[in-house]
């Protein structure tokens, strides 16, 4: 499909900011690599960036901002994390920080998590499209899952043309690696991902990183994951006594102490942008579970599964 590659003009850029604004997908270049960005805030748009990079789970994305002040809005910033972000933002560093009560980012986007991954890019490009936004952008590498991610306008064409608005062409990226993602939620700093910014440099400002063999918590740990109280039953075609039914499709059954539909149109996208704060609002005492009903394993299906499942996991 034609994909909509268009100079990073003061106009396009404008138009970029309108399309983020009413939930559509926008991919522009950082300093790092191209990022398909989205309203951080639209449960939607974060569902349309996974469909569209075709995730087979929900991995936590990065959220985009101007700097400090509009980061500490999202996430909890200790001494640590206001020295780093004094000494290297805006650039190529992301921090791992705890997720702030009032943080308006949809709960998708940091794939259910207590913490925010946030940065504050420095590409010119970047800036001018938060601005233009006006509000947080989520952005993954603007890649398919599995795919390297993309410097130049032209790859993110090649890769995602027909799955996004408008690919604004700012050249290729200068660094062309994907930041450091350093985690701070823990007593010891710790990289989860080597990038620009290096360990020696943050060890520079903040002193030794966490020591070697201490545990690294990977994204995907389950216990970093929110799990419900509640059991959950999946795959189930009819509710218990005493469960709450989590729906899926035209053909929810009846009985349940309580029910909300993923999509009542068996739309695959809307479910995802509903999962986390519909087993959220289910998670409450007085059901017995919450049986949920079988998700086709097919495009967010799988990320959708997959996040079921380990929800359900934790409990065994
Ligand atoms: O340079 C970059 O960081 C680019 C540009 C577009 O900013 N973005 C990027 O995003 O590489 P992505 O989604 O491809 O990689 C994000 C990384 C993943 O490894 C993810 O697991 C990690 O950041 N991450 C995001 N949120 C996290 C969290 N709450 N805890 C731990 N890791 C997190
Ligand atoms: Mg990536």
């Amino acid at each position: 499909m034609a994909a909509r590659v268009v100079p990073a003009s003061p106009e396009n850029i404008a138009r970029a900011g309108a399309l983020l604004r009413a939930g559509r997908l926008v991919a522009f270049p950082t300093e790092t690599v191209y990022g398909l960005g989205c309203d951080a805030t639209d449960d939607r748009a974060v569902a349309a960036v996974f469909a569209a990079k075709g995730r087979p789970e929900f991995n936590p994305l990065i959220v985009h901002v101007l700097g400090r002040s509009e980061a500490a809005v999202l996430a909890e910033f200790d001494a640590r994390a206001d020295t780093l972000a004094a000494g290297f933002w805006p650039g190529p560093l992301t921090l791992v920080l705890p997720r702030s009560a009032a943080c308006p980012v949809s709960l998708l986007a940091t794939a259910g998590l207590d913490t925010i991954a946030v940065r504050a890019p420095s590409h010119p490009v970047a800036r001018a499209v938060l601005e233009a936004a006006g509000r947080p952008i989520a952005a993954p590498s603007a890649n398919r899952s599995g795919e390297v991610s993309p410097t130049t306008a032209a790859h993110v064409a090649d890769s995602l043309g027909g799955e996004v608005a408008m690919i604004l062409d700012g050249g290729p990226c200068p660094v062309g690696l994907e930041s450091t993602v350093l985690d701070l939620t823990g007593a010891h700093a710790a990289i989860l991902r080597p990038g620009a910014v290096t360990e020696e440099a943050i060890a520079a400002r903040i002193g030794p990183l966490a020591p070697p063999g201490a545990a690294v918590r990977a994204p995907g740990m389950l216990a970093r994951h929110y799990a419900t109280r509640l059991p959950l039953r999946l795959k189930a075609h009819e509710v218990r006594p005493g469960e709450a039914l989590l729906a899926f499709g035209p053909d929810a059954p009846m009985g349940a102490a309580h029910t909300l539909n993923l999509s009542p149109g068996g739309d695959l996208v809307e479910a995802a942008a509903n999962l986390f704060a519909m087993m959220r609002t289910l998670d409450r005492p007085g059901f017995s579970a919450i049986a949920v009903m079988p998700i086709p394993e097919q495009g967010l299906g799988q990320a959708i599964n997959d996040r079921l499942r380990r929800a359900a996991a934790r409990l065994a």
